[in-house]
């Protein structure tokens, strides 16, 4: 019927960047199995917390060099896999991408982590407890906040804050992530931590978590396989062997080479809970597949091995990707962000695969393999 309301086929829709990511995340809740009413809520929760940006015209640039993703989309999804459970979906956000100075980012962020605890009824001391350390009047660095959900049934989230140790300045940022552990009664923490070029980031559990962790985030520039599989420092439960494995597959070394990934640093993250020992309970080693890969049909194939050899079903992680995009995987690199490995204490091992928004830009395939420039 046609009717006063009806549209033109010619009107335009207008894409912005709120509706383009809310629209992933419908799609990907629905993988996930979420029901519609909770995905509905999660997708304007996205929107609220990314604050003005979302009604940004997509045909506009990004709104800022968000440091979140490659194409500076400041949203980028993920997927944590474990065998015999639903995968478990969640989102990383910059709250404060485009309000301006990163001092005004950090501010944008610490109201919008609020408004969250505000709504879901959780305490924000932990936070409120750093702010001097993470939020100085003259910041630097790549972020001032960013903020994680994970998406679980029932429409309240758990959520997870990202804070720049090196916000008083590069040479500040051991003396902050030590401090700022102690502050949270882990005085021993800092010391467990392996040697590295850089603490990327401090990362705060809020809300509702069975044992809320504080997480550290290392790079490691030019590692080897054989390096990544000695890095954890866990007291059990990471095998040398597995890692490195793990490491081996997501960057598509072989047995026998040892090579050193020098096109991006790999990430490795220690997830602290009881302060008794001083010790981590948990370790993930992220591998930034996507520097490492002529193209995601190829970063794809990677995260299926991966999967098959922790007995995880694939077909979530394939769905999750037509979900986001409906371009071929051959027809570019960076969808599939980052493969990561994580060991928590008393739980199986957990495969996760980031996947990138590309809102903005779709980076072409590499011409060559780049593994194999790297091993020549
Ligand atoms: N884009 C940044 C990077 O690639 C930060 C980042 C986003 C990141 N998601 C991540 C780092 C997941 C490690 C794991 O380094």
């Amino acid at each position: 019927m046609i009717g006063a309301r009806s549209r033109s086929p010619r009107t335009p829709v207008l894409n912005t960047l709120g509706s383009h990511t809310a629209r992933q995340l419908l799609r990907l809740c629905e993988v996930a199995g979420l029901d519609a009413a909770d995905a509905a809520d999660y997708a304007r929760t996205l929107t609220t917390a990314l604050g003005p940006v979302a009604e940004r015209p997509l045909d506009l640039p990004s709104p800022s060099r968000s440091f979140l993703s490659d194409d500076h989309t400041p949203v980028e999804f993920s997927l944590s896999l474990e065998p015999g459970t639903t995968p478990t979906l969640r989102v990383l956000l910059e709250p404060g991408s485009g309000a301006g100075s990163l001092a005004q980012s950090g501010r944008t962020g610490l109201r919008a982590v609020r408004e969250l605890a505000r709504r879901w009824n959780f305490a924000t001391d932990r936070l409120d407890e750093l702010e001097d350390l993470f939020f100085p009047l003259s910041p630097q660095g790549p972020l001032a906040l960013w903020c994680a959900l994970e998406l679980r049934p029932g429409g309240v989230p758990r959520v997870k804050v990202y804070l720049n140790p090196a916000a008083s300045g590069p040479a500040r940022a051991a003396e902050t992530v030590r401090e700022a552990l102690r502050r949270l009664g882990h005085r021993q923490a800092f010391s467990a931590l392996p040697e590295a070029d850089r603490i990327l980031f401090f990362a705060l559990d809020l809300g509702d978590w069975e044992e809320p962790r504080v997480k550290v985030y290392t790079a490691h520039h030019d590692l080897s396989a054989v390096a990544a599989g000695g890095l954890s420092r866990m007291k059990d439960g990471t095998d040398p062997a597995e890692i490195e494995a793990f490491f081996r597959t997501a960057s598509g070394i072989g047995d026998g080479q040892d090579p050193l990934l020098d096109r991006r640093p790999v990430q490795a993250c220690h997830a602290f809970t009881e302060t008794a020992t001083g010790l981590p309970g948990g370790f993930t080693l992220y591998v930034p597949v996507r520097d490492y890969v002529r193209h995601d049909g190829e970063a794809l194939e990677r995260a299926s091995v991966l999967l098959r050899r922790y007995g995880i079903d694939q077909a979530q992680l394939r769905d999750s990707l037509a979900a986001v995009t409906s371009r071929r995987l051959e027809d570019g690199a960076g969808l599939i962000a980052y493969l990561a490995l994580a060991h928590q204490q008393g739980r199986p091992p957990r495969v996760m695969v980031y996947i990138s928004s590309e809102a903005y830009e779709v980076r072409p395939p590499a011409v060559r393999s780049p593994q194999v420039e790297a091993v020549h």
